[in-house]
């Protein structure tokens, strides 16, 4: 990563407000890595959602080792549930839950974590 690549989730352009909705926590399936893209469609946010039970995982969808999205579309996006998510570029492979490369180019780098929470069934920004 060089350094004038964002350090922090909230150092990315549109980055949403603490507390801004991201979805409802039944959108999510358990165990499937999510894409989703908060704002509007000229000042997107693109979010990973990784779901294990009622805890969600949220990650900027920003590879750590070029900056570019792990995938594209929902149905390029690689993963093994509650396991590890996978850029689909050089396939540096991410643990699921604390978004660490194990594996790949990138080994030892880290996909941007956005804090989430869940409140009364919706998933927030934390
Ligand atoms: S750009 Fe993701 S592994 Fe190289």
């Amino acid at each position: 990563m060089s350094p004038t690549e964002p350090q922090h989730w909230t150092q990315v352009p549109h980055a949403p407000s603490p507390g801004a909705p991201v979805c409802a926590l039944a959108d999510l399936v358990d165990g499937v890595a999510t894409m989703r893209t908060l704002g509007v469609a000229a000042m997107p946010f693109h979010l990973l959602l990784l779901r294990s039970g009622e805890v969600v995982y949220g990650y900027v969808n920003r590879c750590a080792h070029f900056g570019v999205p792990l995938a594209k579309q929902q149905e390029q996006l690689i993963f093994k549930p509650h396991e590890s998510v996978s850029c689909n570029v050089h396939y540096a492979r991410y643990r699921w839950q604390d978004g660490v490369c194990v594996a790949g180019e990138c080994t030892g780098a880290a996909l941007l974590a956005v804090p989430l929470c869940v409140q009364d069934g919706v998933v927030l920004v934390g």
